[in-house]
């Protein structure tokens, strides 16, 4: 669903001068899938998902999204993807319901449909108890659990998701995270990202570790600690660290 083509990004900074946020990176990324990006602050992980959500391009390569390029075909990939980031807007006097109603009339759904799926979000997102309170009154929980429902309103088959459970508490993050492998389950593709080892243990088919740029491997949980001969993922991923050139 996902597939990426040495694709990089560098950034020039006046004080910095260049910055390798994201090296040549190669990832096959199949449908159905929960991929997750773990790497700790600056691994580059909010780049490379922009880059896949269009909002920035990339430095060299590409990227085919659900058969789409990268560099081609950005208006259709944006129909193909929903991308939560850490500034999806919301609207503070709107109450979530209204939000989704407001976001679904742009998106062109017709109002049966915009019923039936936030209906359906509601439901996943354990959101009914404040769909009607004003969204500038709901807790970061709450927020959070509205701004993924108003990623995923218009259904698209893959969800690109940064760090979707940061700063949430363990229920809301539970819920976030049994949000995603229902998703799954029902034939979306996931790629996100999270520097919480014990998410990625408990979420990902597969996991890419990250780190200063670098994919340093890519594999399921269990043959990376095989690889390092090591229980945590944590123990695993300074193991490959420690490896890096
Ligand atoms: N617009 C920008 N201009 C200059 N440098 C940038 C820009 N965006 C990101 N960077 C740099 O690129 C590197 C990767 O940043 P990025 O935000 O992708 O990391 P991250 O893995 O998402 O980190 P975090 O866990 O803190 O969110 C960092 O060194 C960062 O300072
Ligand atoms: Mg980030």
């Amino acid at each position: 669903m996902i597939t990426t083509y040495d694709i990089s990004k560098t950034f020039y900074d006046s004080k910095r001068g260049e910055i390798h946020a994201v090296c040549p990176t190669s990832i096959a990324i199949r449908k159905s899938e929960i991929f997750g990006l773990l790497g700790p602050n600056g691994a580059g992980k909010t780049t490379l998902l922009r880059m896949l959500s269009t909002v920035l391009s990339p430095t060299t390569g590409t990227a085919t999204i659900n058969s789409l390029n990268l560099l081609k075909n950005q208006e259709q990939i944006k129909k193909n993807i929903g991308f939560l980031s850490g500034n999806t807007r919301l609207y503070g006097r709107l109450s979530p319901r209204e939000l989704l109603d407001y976001f679904g009339a742009l998106y062109e759904i017709s109002p049966q449909q915009i019923k039936i799926r936030t209906t359906k979000i509601f439901d996943m997102l354990d959101m009914w108890e404040f769909v009607d309170q004003r969204i500038e009154k709901l807790s970061t929980g709450q927020t959070q659990k509205t701004s993924v429902a108003r990623t995923i309103l218009h259904d698209p088959p893959i969800y690109i998701l940064d760090e979707p459970t940061l700063g949430l508490d363990i229920l809301t993050g539970r819920t976030i995270i049994q949000f995603i492998r229902d998703s799954a389950a029902q034939g979306k593709t996931i790629l996100f990202s999270t520097h919480y080892m014990e998410e990625a243990e408990m979420l990902c088919d597969r996991i890419a570790l990250m780190h200063q740029g670098e994919i340093l491997d890519i594999d399921t949980l269990d043959n990376l600690k095989i690889k390092k001969n090591k229980y945590h993922l944590a123990d695993v991923f300074m193991a490959f660290i420690k490896e890096a050139p």
